[in-house]
């Protein structure tokens, strides 16, 4: 006989989710009061491996995660919901088992909301860093990315509209950033961003950005940079192409950037802790690496 935890029966199966599961992994975010995303919900069940339970009596998803696995060894786990009328009944509990069991010794990193934490703690997560939340409608600044590099000559930085060719570049500076290989996400960056820009230096590729819509608002990320004047200009070229609110889960040790942002009307909203299980921190240069694409990819 199956035990039971208060009330819910501990073998109800876990499941792969596939794209037909978008409407119910979306309203799985939207009954714990996340925006409903379904634009990044079709990116996750493209690229990653979504795990789901169903609800027993039919009504949809009870619990879901992603992984999304990068070369050579490390995956990034995201997404974990339990709808609020099964809370605290092991559900959590059970799906991150299995996530671990299917994923053995591969290095995990995650971004853990506070009620998602103590869970983490318990399975043998570490908290290494965190990211702060920035959100707002952003203050131009008087004097454009372009103007500038006129004023300075060719070795001033410039902004502009990434191209297909670009994409070896991008992924190199990617891997660099993130310490794996992320071809799955930045082949769909183009299509799944509203805008997509490479910042250049002497006509060199040193930092891109995407930007991209979620339920009414704009995300910005991935932003990868070698400095924090990169970062900016990036910033400020993909906020100059919309009107919405814009977000962004800035790293908090870029504390020029985050300064930078508050000036400019985004003002920090929240943070969320970085956690890793299987290595002591998550891989590559934090010091080019600003923005994840979203917390649930890393
Ligand atoms: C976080 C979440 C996934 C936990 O799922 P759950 O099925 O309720 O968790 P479980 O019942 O498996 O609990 C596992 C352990 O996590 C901890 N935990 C779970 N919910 C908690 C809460 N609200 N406050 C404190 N600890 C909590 C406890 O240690 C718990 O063990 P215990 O019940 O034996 O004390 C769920 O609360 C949720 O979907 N929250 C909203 C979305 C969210 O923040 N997700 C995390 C993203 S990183």
């Amino acid at each position: 006989m199956p035990s039971i935890r208060h009330g819910l029966p501990d073998d109800l199966p876990i499941r792969h989710l596939t794209r037909g599961d978008l409407i119910a992994c979306a309203d799985l975010s939207e009954d714990r009061g996340w925006p409903r995303d379904e634009h990044r919900w079709g990116l996750l069940l493209g690229a990653s491996t979504g795990y789901g339970i169903d609800d027993p009596a039919g009504k949809g998803l009870a619990a879901a995660c992603v992984v999304t696995s990068y070369q050579p060894s490390h995956a990034a786990l995201g997404m974990m919901l339990v709808a609020e009328r099964f809370a605290r009944q092991g559900l959590g509990r059970r799906l991150l088992l299995h996530v671990l069991a299917e994923h053995g010794e591969t290095p995990l990193t995650l971004f853990a909301t506070d009620q998602g934490r103590p869970l983490y703690e318990g399975l043998g997560f570490a908290v290494v860093g965190s990211v702060e939340r920035s959100v707002g409608r952003f203050l131009p600044e008087d004097v454009p990315v372009r103007a500038s590099a006129e004023a300075h000559g060719s070795s001033a930085l410039t902004t502009r509209r990434a191209k297909a060719r670009d994409l070896p570049a991008i992924m190199a500076l990617d891997v660099s950033a993130f310490g794996a290989e992320r071809t799955q996400m930045l082949a769909r960056l183009p299509a799944f961003s509203d805008h997509f820009r490479v910042a250049e230096r002497a006509g060199e590729l040193v930092g891109f950005a995407a930007l991209w819509p979620s339920d009414g608002s704009h995300v910005i990320g991935p932003l990868v940079a070698p400095d924090s004047d990169t970062a900016k200009a990036l910033v400020a070229s993909l906020a100059s192409e919309t009107d919405l609110v814009l977000r962004t889960e800035i790293d908090t040790r870029h504390t020029e950037l985050r300064g930078w942002l508050s000036e400019r009307g985004l003002a920090a909203v929240s943070r969320t802790a970085v956690m890793t299980r299987g290595c002591q921190d998550v891989p590559g240069d934090w010091s080019h690496r600003f923005a994840p694409l979203t917390v649930a990819t890393g």
